[in-house]
């Protein structure tokens, strides 16, 4: 991962594509737009977890997350941000 940037992991897996992980992914990069983050996010998918029951699963630098609320992802984000 380059410095100082955050890296955001998305489970590209069937089971959290059948649970949302499109939407998740739209509301992530439309959040990171918004608030000007592209440049300091890595964002890219990922292989299993292995929580394939809980997803869609994510993983904000090693904080491993689990969301199928947009809002709830929001919020999480401006979080880690600081915002
Ligand atoms: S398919 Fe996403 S954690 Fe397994």
């Amino acid at each position: 991962m380059e410095e100082n940037k955050t890296e955001i992991r998305i489970c590209l897996g069937s089971s959290c594509f059948a649970r949302g992980n499109k939407k998740m992914v739209q509301v992530i990069q439309q959040f990171l737009t918004q608030n000007h983050l592209e440049e300091k996010v890595i964002f890219h998918g990922a292989h299993c977890f292995g929580h394939c029951g809980d997803g869609p699963m994510l993983k904000i630098d090693d904080n491993l997350i689990l969301s199928n609320d947009p809002d709830e992802m929001k919020r999480l984000l401006k979080n880690h941000f600081g915002l």
